[in-house]
């Protein structure tokens, strides 16, 4: 199912909201929240294919940002830099493979905690919960803010989690596989550092949502996850109808 719509323009910027409320309409919206490397980007996609629903990957919203700021030469801290980098952000550029990269990943959690920067987005994830591209009946966003703050609403709440060593290994072994060279302490403390920015910020933290199910992944595997994840949605989706 698509990621994103396909066209080059800018996301929808605040103004466009014109109050968008945080109620998702007939769009069935599974929120999946988590810190990063707990496995749950895997799962969001999974079950939007799963479903046959729609699937955001917000974190890459923050990582674009984070992206231009630092191509610009600026400093991911400096909120001017940051608000204008998110509005000039465009559904091509979340493709991007230089998004995965290391230091995108750690200045995105820099740009994140400002407020302005989280606002300039939250239309655009909303809008995509609400109305995710057809044909998909539902969408799936994954992030950290998800089922606090972008979709309360939703009506089924995930919190993937995972122990720190058991996610910094996950990000060692995928960073491998993609040719870059990772050093396990390196990540996890860089890991620990971002997760400590995500948490303690004054604007949507990572928590998980009063009515989320947790689903620690330090033991399970992927699949085990899936099983659960998936059981939880079905249910869902049969006492809607
Ligand atoms: O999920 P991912 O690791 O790609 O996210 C990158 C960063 O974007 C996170 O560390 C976090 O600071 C930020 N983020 C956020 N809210 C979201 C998704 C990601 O603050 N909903």
């Amino acid at each position: 199912m698509s990621h994103v719509p396909a066209d080059r323009g800018h996301l929808a910027r605040p103004d466009d909201a014109g109050g968008t409320p945080a109620v998702q309409g007939s769009s069935f919206v599974v929120a999946i929240d988590g810190p990063a490397a707990s496995g749950k980007g895997t799962l969001a996609r999974r079950l939007a294919e799963h479903f046959g629903f729609a699937h955001l990957d917000t974190g890459k919203l923050y990582r674009a940002t984070a992206f231009l700021v630092l191509d610009d030469g600026g400093d991911p801290a400096d909120p001017d830099a940051a608000e204008a980098a998110a509005c000039r952000v465009t559904p091509a550029l979340l493709a991007d493979p230089e998004l995965l990269s290391e230091r995108v990943a750690n200045a995105s959690s820099v740009v994140a905690a400002i407020p302005g920067v989280r606002a300039a987005l939250l239309a655009f994830q909303r809008a995509f919960a609400a109305t995710p591209p057809p044909p998909a009946g539902g969408a799936v966003l994954d992030g950290r803010d998800i089922g606090t703050a972008v979709c309360p609403d939703a009506a089924v709440k995930l919190f993937v989690t995972a122990s720190p060593e058991a996610r910094a290994a996950r990000r060692v072994k995928e960073l491998r596989q993609r040719g870059a060279a990772a050093i396990y302490d390196d990540v996890l403390q860089d890991m620990k550092e971002r997760d400590a920015r995500d948490s303690l910020r004054q604007v949507a933290p990572l928590a998980a949502a009063a009515d989320a199910v947790t689903i620690d992944t330090t033991t399970l595997d992927a699949d085990q996850a899936f099983e659960t994840a998936s059981d939880l949605i079905a249910r869902a989706l049969a006492g809607r109808r």
